[in-house]
C-alpha cells in the first residue's frame, strides 16, 4: 500500500464533492468509490444548471444526460448518453465496466438497462430550468459550453496507487436531441491508466473530440512531460491546431493526475478546479491560460468567483 492520495475535480460547483471525495481516500477509500461520491454530489445540486438534476434542456425541452467512468488497473470503463430521467449517470456508466462488452450504451438501450438494474428514476427538469427553456427556445444562438460550469469531472489516486476517472454532464444547452459530445466518448472525455494517471475534459465536446484530448494528454505524461506541462501542451496544441485549420477554437478545459498525484490543468478560458491530496485539504484555483502556459492561482474567497 503506497500512502499518497489525490483527487482533482472540474469548477467551482465540484467543491463539496471534492471534500467528500478526499474524505473517502484519506480513510483508505478506492479512487473509483471517491470520483462517483463527488460526481454525485454535483447530479443531485439544482443550482448546477450543467449536470443531473437541474441540468439545461436539448432543444425539445428534454434534459439528457451523459456519464463515462474507467478504472486505470484494468482499462475497463462504462459508459451513458442522451439518458433521460434516471437520477445517477455516473453510477450507471460505473456499473457497465463489468461487462466484457457493451459497455457504451445510449438513449432507450441505457435507459432500458437502467431500469432493469433498478437504478433510481428521477425527473430532472427542474420548474426552474423548465421556465427557463420556455423563454429561450427557439433562439438564434451558437451552441456554446454553459458559460462557468460545464461537465463535471473527477480523476481520483488512492493510497494503493490505482487511479480513476469519471464525467457527468446535461450537455450543451438547447443542442439537438440525441446530440452526444464528449463528455461519455472514451478518451475524449475522459480515460484513467494507473500506469500513467487520469484525466477529464470540458468544454465544447466537438472541438475536444477532434484532438481526444483526455488520452492525448496522458501520452504526453507518459512520455515525459509534468503533469501540468502535459495539460497545458495538449489543450494549446489542440487550440492553435483548430485555430490554424478553422480560424477559431472554443472553450476546452483538462484536468490531468499522474500516478504520482501531481497535478496539471490546461485550459483555453477561465477555468476554476478544485485540488486535494494527503497533505492539502481541498483548495479552489483558477486556472488561465497565458501564452503558451497557463497560469494556476488559488482562491482565496470562493465567493467571489461566479460561476453562474
Ligand atoms: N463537454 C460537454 C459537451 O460538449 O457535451
Amino acid at each position: 500500500m503506497k500512502n499518497r492520495w489525490a483527487v482533482i475535480s472540474t469548477w467551482k460547483m465540484s467543491q463539496n464533492g471534492c471534500a467528500a471525495a478526499a474524505e473517502l481516500l484519506g480513510q483508505g477509500g478506492r479512487s473509483g468509490d471517491a470520483v462517483v461520491r463527488g460526481i454525485q454530489d454535483v447530479e443531485d445540486n439544482p443550482d448546477f444548471h450543467s449536470v443531473g438534476f437541474g441540468g439545461l434542456p436539448d432543444e425539445e425541452g428534454n434534459v439528457s444526460l451523459d456519464g463515462g467512468f474507467m478504472d486505470g488497473d484494468t482499462l475497463r470503463f462504462g459508459a451513458v448518453a442522451s439518458i433521460q430521467g434516471f437520477r445517477s449517470p455516473i453510477l450507471i456508466a460505473r456499473s457497465l465496466i463489468q461487462n466484457d462488452r457493451n459497455n457504451f450504451l445510449c438513449a432507450k438501450g441505457a435507459e432500458d438497462y437502467a431500469r432493469m438494474m433498478g437504478f433510481e428514476e428521477r425527473n430532472n427538469l427542474t420548474e426552474e430550468i423548465r421556465e427557463r427553456w420556455k423563454k429561450e427556445r427557439g433562439r438564434d444562438q451558437k451552441l456554446t459550453a454553459y458559460d462557468g460550469h460545464d461537465t463535471v469531472c473527477f480523476a481520483a489516486l488512492d493510497c494503493y496507487g490505482t487511479v480513476s476517472a469519471g464525467v457527468s454532464t446535461s450537455g450543451l444547452y438547447l443542442k439537438k436531441p440525441g446530440r452526444i459530445g464528449d463528455s461519455p466518448v472514451v478518451g475524449s472525455g475522459f480515460y484513467a491508466d494507473s500506469r500513467i494517471g487520469a484525466a477529464g475534459a470540458t468544454g465544447v465536446g466537438e472541438e475536444i473530440m477532434k484532438g481526444v484530448l483526455s488520452y492525448q494528454a496522458l501520452q504526453m505524461l507518459r512520455c515525459g512531460k509534468s503533469a501540468q506541462e502535459a495539460a497545458e501542451t495538449a489543450v494549446k496544441e489542440l487550440t492553435d491546431t483548430l485555430v490554424k485549420r478553422n480560424g477559431h477554437a472554443d472553450a476546452m478545459s483538462l484536468i490531468l493526475l499522474s500516478k504520482d498525484g501531481s497535478f496539471g490543468v490546461g485550459t483555453n478560458i477561465r477555468f476554476p478546479f478544485v485540488f486535494a491530496d494527503d497533505h492539502h485539504s481541498p483548495q479552489l484555483y483558477l486556472a488561465q491560460a497565458h501564452g503558451s502556459h497557463c497560469m494556476v492561482e488559488p482562491v482565496m474567497d470562493a465567493d467571489e468567483l461566479t460561476e453562474d
